[in-house]
Parts: structure tokens; C-alpha cells; sequence
């Protein structure tokens, strides 16, 4: 397969998805993520394939959130559907059968530490940093950040960390469960993956499937959530203080926000 933001290479059945956009610190556009999404379902299908590692290109990002540049001009309907869309191919990730975990090598912001989440679960070189810093936009998570965080570290400090936009760094992200081990670094994290990846490997993958399915599902009684999410995020777009929030990224400035 054929990528033009995703480098893929599959060894000894271990798929590496590499986000590539190093200049845009490996950011979500439109094109990224659909490009995500055929990975996903390819490698779901691929027998050669037992199991995956998401990680961004470099060292400085994994993936610093969606492309922003894109949110311009977002009418409500858009940005529900934008919402949606990330969703469900998040929900791809985090329902297949197959393991796949995210290394996370820098920055995991927004959409990206929305994609970490998605995955089934966590390793951080020393230099990551994660954070869900959209209400510095005017915005709010929309890639399904609301539900996952609060699922995986607890409503309290969900909650601190999507009010204030603060970044933790990785010992920090460790004490609070968001991922399960921090390596010295990316090649020390990959590797950490692939031994975890290679012992799952030898379990029957009937099984491994069937403990993510269940898993998932104590998270699934109440489906609404994302469906809030959706709407909430879509009514974040409408607002003046959005439209002031992504000029003033693009422009370099700090936002001057009038709540409306
Ligand atoms: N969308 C689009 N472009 C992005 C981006 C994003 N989420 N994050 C970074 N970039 C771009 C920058 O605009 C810049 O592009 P330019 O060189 O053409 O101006 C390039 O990536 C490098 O980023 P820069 O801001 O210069 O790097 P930095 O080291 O000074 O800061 C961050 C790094 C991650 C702190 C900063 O880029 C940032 O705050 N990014 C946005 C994070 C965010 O809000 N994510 C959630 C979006 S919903």
C-alpha cells in the first residue's frame, strides 16, 4: 500500500504506522487520517499481519492534533461530521481484533492524544508530552478525547487536563494510567512494543480479541457520549471565540476570547 503521509513496514508480522508530516509536527489533516483508516482496515484483513504500532515520524511528535489549518470556515454541520468521522476511525482502532499499540515519541496533543487513547494501550519515550489543550481554540475535544480520558485516568483529572489545556509529561502521564510504560526514548519504546507485541503474538488471537472486545465493552453501555461529543464540538465551531482561537494559532498571537 501506498501512502502519502503514513510510512508502513510490516516485520516478522508487526506492522510500524508511522504518521508522517514532520513540518506540521505529524498533525491529523483530512487526507492523514483517511489514509489512517485504510491502514486500519488493511491490516485488520492481512494475514500477514498479528499486530501494530502507531507512532509519529521523528522525535519531536507523535502527533501534535488535528491539522488546524483545516478547521477554518468549519459551519456546524461540517464540524459535526469532522467529529464523527475522527471518531469512527478511532473506533476502528480501538475495536480491532488485532493488538495495536501507540508509541508515543513527542507530542500527543488534541486529535493525537486522542489517537494514543484509541489504541489498546500506551508506551512514551521520556519526551513525550500529552495534553487536550482545544480550549486554548475556543474548542473541545471531538475525536472521542472527552469519553477515553476520562474512561482511562478518572473524571477529576480528565477534566483538569481538558479545562486547562495543560501538557503532562510522560512520568506524569505514567503516575496517571494514561500509558503503561515510559522508555529512555523512541527507539527504547519501540522496542519495549515490539517485545510486549511479540509475547501477545504467542497467545491464541481468538482470544486476545475476545479481552479486547470485553474490555471495550465496559465502556460501551452508554454509546451517548460520543454522540454529545459530536454536537458539542460541532457547537464549539459555531462560535466567534473558535474562530478566534484558530486565527490566533495561525497568526501567532494569543486569543482574545468574548464568549460567543
Ligand atoms: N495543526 C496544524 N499545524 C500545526 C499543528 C496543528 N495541530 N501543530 C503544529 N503545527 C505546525 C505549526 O503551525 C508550524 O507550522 P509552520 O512552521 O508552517 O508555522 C509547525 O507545525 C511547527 O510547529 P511550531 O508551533 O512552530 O512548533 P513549536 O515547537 O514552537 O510548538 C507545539 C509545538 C506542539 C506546542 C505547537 O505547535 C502547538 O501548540 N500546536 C497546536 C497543538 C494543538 O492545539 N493541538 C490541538 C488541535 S485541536
Amino acid at each position: 500500500m501506498f501512502f502519502k503521509n503514513l510510512k508502513t513496514t510490516i516485520f516478522e508480522g508487526i506492522i510500524i504506522i508511522e504518521i508522517s508530516r514532520q513540518a506540521k509536527l505529524n498533525a491529523l489533516n483530512v487526507d492523514t487520517l483517511e489514509e489512517l483508516k485504510e491502514a486500519i482496515l488493511g491490516l485488520s484483513q492481512n494475514p500477514e499481519v498479528k499486530a501494530a504500532i502507531i507512532t509519529g515520524a521523528g522525535t519531536k511528535a507523535f502527533v501534535a492534533g488535528a491539522d488546524i489549518s483545516e478547521f477554518q470556515g468549519l459551519n456546524e454541520s461540517d464540524a459535526y461530521k469532522f467529529s464523527i468521522r475522527g471518531q469512527d476511525i478511532f473506533a476502528l482502532i480501538e475495536n480491532c481484533h488485532k493488538p495495536i499499540i501507540a508509541v508515543v515519541n513527542g507530542f500527543a496533543l488534541g486529535g493525537g492524544c486522542e489517537l494514543a487513547m484509541a489504541c489498546h494501550f500506551r508506551i512514551a519515550s521520556a519526551e513525550a508530552k500529552f495534553g487536550q489543550p482545544e480550549v486554548n481554540l475556543g474548542i473541545i475535544p471531538g475525536y472521542g478525547g472527552t469519553q477515553r480520558l476520562t474512561q482511562l485516568i478518572g473524571k477529576g483529572r480528565s477534566l483538569e487536563l481538558m479545562m486547562t489545556g495543560d501538557m503532562i509529561d510522560a512520568r506524569k502521564a505514567l503516575e496517571m494510567g494514561l500509558v503503561n510504560h515510559v522508555a529512555k526514548d523512541k527507539s527504547e519504546a519501540l522496542t519495549k512494543a515490539r517485545i510486549l507485541l511479540q509475547k501477545i503474538m504467542t497467545k491464541a488471537p481468538l482470544a486476545i480479541g475476545a479481552v479486547i472486545n470485553c474490555a471495550n465493552s465496559v465502556f460501551k453501555q452508554n454509546l451517548d457520549g460520543y454522540e454529545i461529543e459530536a454536537t458539542a464540538f460541532a457547537n464549539a465551531c459555531k462560535t466567534k471565540d473558535f474562530k478566534e482561537g484558530s486565527n490566533a494559532f495561525i497568526e501567532k498571537r494569543t486569543p482574545k476570547f468574548i464568549g460567543k
